[in-house]
């Protein structure tokens, strides 16, 4: 029998998990559709805020695939499911106005195929952004994507892009905000943090109506041929890699949370069966950008063939799926005690003989 993939977010269905989230191959209307027509839930284009050098801070990106040992892999729109991306990224290039007027045109072509385009701002002055957010909600968006935990926060250009890591900030971050606007507010918080799950409650609390978990990390990673920083700085990096990691802090914030409160995975997602793995650990949807950014909308439609193949070997909706592996979560010490048994991992050579 064919499962039902949906999903539901507060009062908005989606049609599947499958979130395209945020990156260059969505900063044009061209890659929106693409990802639309590929049959992705929502759509997120390229975020925007007011900030020039936030703007320009992409014509100085570069991008590194690199495989497990860390060599350069081609960018051949092919990469091997393990492949890490390195990269530094920058905000969308046009006016705040011809952006807005491509998300609102974008949301209606959405609609007629049971999808959303959302916006999403990236914070940088604070007053700035609320205006903004009322702006997208005039246009008659749907969905606000509020990000507070861009990796390159760090790195970028002073007050360009805020990478928010105090609970009390993202309180009043978030409640400004929520007091401008009535559509919904996905806070996207960073992986960059000793207490995610503080973060998110802290958005939870100031009325976000989901929370995006998690931001890539910033890497540094030495060219042992060249002596030097691949890509010459510190970057953000991301790969399959961060699902689990991911999947843990998602764990936490459904426990501090409560599980009624959407989560929306993202971070390390390459798969169908990556978003089952995510709705598994407590999300609801989950966003997917470097493996579309690298491989091409065709992964989308991958993705959701993968994903629906496999509720129906499991006889289970997608929906049914949220959660269970959380819950089923143990401590060390609920562990059985096995004297010895450690022995069998260990080289023989490193242990007495007997
Ligand atoms: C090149 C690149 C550009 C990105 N740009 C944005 C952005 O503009 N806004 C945003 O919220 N997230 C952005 N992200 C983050 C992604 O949307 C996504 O959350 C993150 O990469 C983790 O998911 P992934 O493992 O599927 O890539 C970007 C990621 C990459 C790799």
């Amino acid at each position: 029998m064919v499962q039902d993939t949906s999903v539901t977010i507060g009062a908005i269905e989606l049609k599947s998990p499958l979130v395209c989230g945020a990156g260059e191959h969505l900063m044009y209307a061209e890659g929106v559709r693409l990802a639309l027509a590929a049959g992705a839930a929502v759509v997120i284009p390229k975020s925007a805020n007011e900030s020039e050098a936030a703007k320009r801070q992409i014509d100085g990106t570069d991008y590194a695939l690199l495989d497990s040992n860390w060599q350069w892999l081609p960018w051949d729109y092919a990469p091997p499911p393990d492949a890490s991306l390195l990269c530094r990224s920058g905000l969308a290039q046009q006016s705040f106005d011809e952006w807005i007027e491509m998300l609102r045109g974008l949301d209606r072509e959405a609609a007629q195929r049971d999808a959303y385009v959302a916006a999403s701002l990236i914070l940088a002055d604070l007053d700035r952004c609320v205006e903004m957010a009322r702006t997208v909600e005039q246009a008659g968006l749907r969905i606000l994507e509020l990000n507070i935990g861009a990796p390159h926060g760090g790195e970028a250009t002073r007050g360009a892009i805020v990478l928010e890591r105090d609970s009390t900030r993202v309180r009043d971050i978030v409640a400004r905000v929520r007091a401008a606007v009535r559509i919904p507010i996905w806070v996207k918080l960073t992986g960059q943090s000793e207490d995610v799950a503080g973060l998110a409650l802290a958005a939870k609390e100031a009325g976000a109506d989901a929370v995006t978990i998690m931001g890539r990390f910033m890497a540094f990673v030495p060219d042992v041929e060249t002596l030097a920083p691949m890509l010459g700085t510190n970057a953000g990096f991301g790969g399959a890699w961060a699902l689990p990691l991911t999947c843990r802090w998602l764990v936490q914030c459904r426990r501090r949370l409560g599980p009624a409160f959407p989560l929306i995975g993202t971070n390390g997602a390459r798969s169908g069966l990556d978003i089952a793995r995510f709705l598994l650990s407590g999300a609801t949807a989950v966003q997917v950008s470097s493996a579309v950014f690298t491989g091409g909308s065709a992964v989308v439609s991958r993705m959701i063939e993968e994903f629906s193949g496999y509720l129906d070997r499991k006889g289970v909706t997608a929906s049914v799926l949220i959660g269970q592996a959380a819950d089923r979560l143990q401590t060390y010490q609920d562990q059985p005690s096995r004297p010895g048994y450690w022995t069998e991992f260990v080289p023989k050579e490193a242990l007495p003989p007997l």
